[in-house]
């Protein structure tokens, strides 16, 4: 007898300059998907992960708000630790993505891009920035949550941490526009309503989960 093979879930990733929204709405957009009849399961996932070993050396690294370099992790080094932070989370991402679960992951390889590129010293060209990620699975889709920077360093806690600076905000919005893949990205307006923008989110996560069957997982940048 034929056994049916479930289909894969659907890997959801959010992206966004620091205060755009996107922990808010990935934890409202799982509720949503799990909140609908039906077999949708989605679960969350977010990069950096603080709580592996590669994660505390990040946190360390990101709390120290100064934003100078001082006696702290190199450019290059830390961009290697928040690749490394998502490539070891690989096996659990595939395993839960075949079992037919859709996760929604707060950040991931574009941020790693867009924030080391955006510092703008040699050595971290695009090109350099994209290798190292390069072979993790690809996103079914990309929410851009797209917002002026001034509008977002307006918002509550904006400061706290590195790379919390509007100049610095401004020049990683300019580089996640620059590597954003029109075939799979959705630039969303992240000024509207937490619930508009939310509605507006599963509409088009579930139209994403919808197209997700028999699509073979695929690397990302390869
Ligand atoms: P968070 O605010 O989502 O916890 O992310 C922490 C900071 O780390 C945020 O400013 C973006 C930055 N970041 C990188 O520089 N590279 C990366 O690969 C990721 C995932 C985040
Ligand atoms: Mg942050």
């Amino acid at each position: 007898t034929l056994v049916a093979t479930p289909r894969r879930g659907t890997l959801i990733v959010i992206e966004g300059v620091d205060r755009s929204g996107k922990s808010t709405q990935a934890a409202s957009l799982v509720a949503r998907l799990n909140a609908l009849s039906g077999a949708v399961t989605a679960v969350s996932m977010r990069f950096p992960d603080r709580t592996t070993q590669t994660g505390k050396l990040i946190d360390a690294y990101l709390t120290q708000k100064d934003g100078t370099d001082g006696d702290s992790i190199d450019d290059r080094t830390i961009h290697l630790l928040f690749a490394a932070n998502r490539a070891e989370a690989m096996v659990q991402l595939r395993k839960t993505l075949m079992t037919g679960t859709s996760v929604v992951v707060d950040r991931y390889a574009f941020s790693g891009v867009a924030y080391t590129h955006a510092k703008g010293a040699a050595g971290l060209d695009i090109e350099w920035c994209m290798a190292v990620d390069a072979g993790i699975i690809r996103p079914d889709v990309v929410f851009f949550l797209d917002i002026p920077t001034d509008v977002a360093a307006s918002r509550g806690e904006f400061g706290q941490e590195r790379y919390e600076r509007q100049d610095f905000q401004e020049k990683v919005r300019t580089a996640f526009l620059d590597i954003a893949d029109k075939a799979y990205w959705k630039i969303l307006d992240a000024r509207q309503s937490k619930d508009a923008l939310g509605e507006e989110m599963l509409h088009l996560a579930v139209t994403e989960i919808l197209k997700t069957e028999n699509k073979p997982l695929q690397p990302l940048w390869q």
